[in-house]
Order: structure tokens, then sequence, then C-alpha cells
């Protein structure tokens, strides 16, 4: 069995005091039994959040990392320092990063590579545009998504990789895929990673939904065979994101 995974991108919001307050506010409202939880502030404010989540079992995950270990790459963060401050996930092309930093399936595949080297759990997101979706080419978006991320990956390291399904009309626009849009993708990602690996490679990653979640609409979209997980921005700057956490499948 899959155990369900709902990350909080927090993206370019919050200070460290008032990350610090956030978590204050979400942490002992949060239940970690049946969900794996896991929050994403920003670099500046990772110091804050990990001291606030001591002794609880949520956890901190980066928006982003380089590929390369250290050297002239200025403004870029690595793995190894993620890892010192105790961080233990990292998002990996974000469509917002794809988008507005030159992020390519290129440098997805060798963020992939290096986090999963150095033992953080990769959030990988995969999604098409509304361009793209009206054309009717998501499946071919997505799927080729998939593979150039898990390319050189291998069979023992895949099943680390959670995969973020985040179509990019639904993601801050109010406008949520339904859950049958939703499962559909999600079912296709899991097709390809079974193509690529086997079934039983497949049937272990964990497939997370993103795009306008919310405590409203997360049990619909959890119930559905192949989600398992939600990426929520911005809900997860609320008190809403320990109600979504707390869903009752
Ligand atoms: P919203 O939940 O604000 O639509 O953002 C989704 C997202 O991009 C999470 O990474």
């Amino acid at each position: 069995m899959r155990k369900p995974i709902i990350a909080g991108n927090w993206k370019m919001n919050k200070t460290a005091a008032e990350a610090r307050t956030l978590i204050q506010m979400l942490k002992n409202k949060i239940d970690t039994d049946k969900v794996e939880v896991v929050v994403c502030p920003t670099f500046t404010s990772i110091g804050a959040v990990i001291e606030e989540i001591e002794g609880t079992k949520i956890g901190v995950g980066a928006q982003n990392m380089h590929f390369e270990n250290s050297g002239a790459f200025t403004g870029e963060i690595s793995a190894d320092m993620l890892v010192e401050a105790g961080v233990k996930y990292v998002i990996i092309g974000h469509s917002e990063r794809r988008q507005y930093f030159n992020e390519t399936d290129e440098t997805v595949n060798k963020k992939l590579v290096k986090a999963i080297e150095k033992k953080l759990v990769p959030i990988v997101c995969v999604g098409e545009s509304l361009e793209q979706r009206e054309a009717g080419q998501e499946k071919t978006i997505v799927t080729n998504q998939v593979k150039a991320a898990f390319k050189d990956v291998s069979g023992s390291d895949a099943p680390k990789v959670v995969v973020a399904y985040e179509p990019i009309w639904a993601i801050g626009t109010g406008k949520t895929a339904s859950s049958e849009q939703a499962e559909e993708v999600c079912g296709w990602i899991r097709n390809t990673i079974e193509e690529m690996y086997d079934n039983k490679v497949s049937q272990a990653v964990r497939i997370q939904y993103g795009g306008s979640v919310n405590a409203n609409n997360v049990n619909e979209l959890m119930g559905m065979e192949n989600i398992d997980g939600a990426l929520v921005g911005g809900a997860s700057l609320k008190e809403d994101f320990a109600s979504l956490v707390n869903y009752e499948a």
C-alpha cells in the first residue's frame, strides 16, 4: 500500500518569522498518522520551520536545488546544503521554475538523479499548459516529461520518487481539474513508469495531484485509485491546510 503524501508548497511567501507563526499554528492540528506531511518553505525560512517541527512527524522540503555539488553558481543551493539544514524532500521542476527560470526536462533529470544520490525525496512536477490541453496534447506532454525525468534512474531508486501532476491551468486559478481528469493523467503517469520499469515499481511510486487543492475538494481527489497525495499551494498557507491534511477518505 502506498502511504498518502501531502505537501504544502509555500512558494515565495512568508518571512522566517511569518513561517514560524504559520507552522506553530498548523503543527498541533495536523494528524500525521495516516498521511506523510511535508511543508516546503523558502530557503531563508527552512531553519525556523525545522526548529518548530522538532518532535513531530512533519517533514521539511525545499522548493528547488542545483544538480552540482558546489561551485560558481551564484544564487543556487546544493543538495548537501539542504541535507545539512535538515531538509528531507525537494520539489523539482515545478512549472513556475520551468516557465520563469528556464528549467528544462534535462535539468529536471539531473536534479532528480542528484537528489536521489543525496537521499532527498524528490517531488518531481509534471503537467501541461492550457494551450497544450486545448490542443489535446496533454498525454504526450506529461508522458514525455515523466520519461525525461526518470532517465538514468534505476528500478531500485525509482520507487523513492514522488511525482506531482500539476496541470498549469489549475495552479492558483481556483480551477481544479475534475477528479476524473486528474485520475486519468495520474493513470497515464503510472503506466509510463510501468513501461519504463515494471508493474512493481509503478505500483510503488506515489503520485500527487496539484492545482487549487483545498479542504473541500481533497476527499474526492484522494479517493481516486492513482492519486496518492496532493501538492498544495495557496491553501497550505492557512489553517485550511490542517483540515486538508486531515481529510477523511
Ligand atoms: P495552488 O494550490 O495555489 O493552485 O498551487 C498549486 C501548486 O503549484 C503547488 O505546487
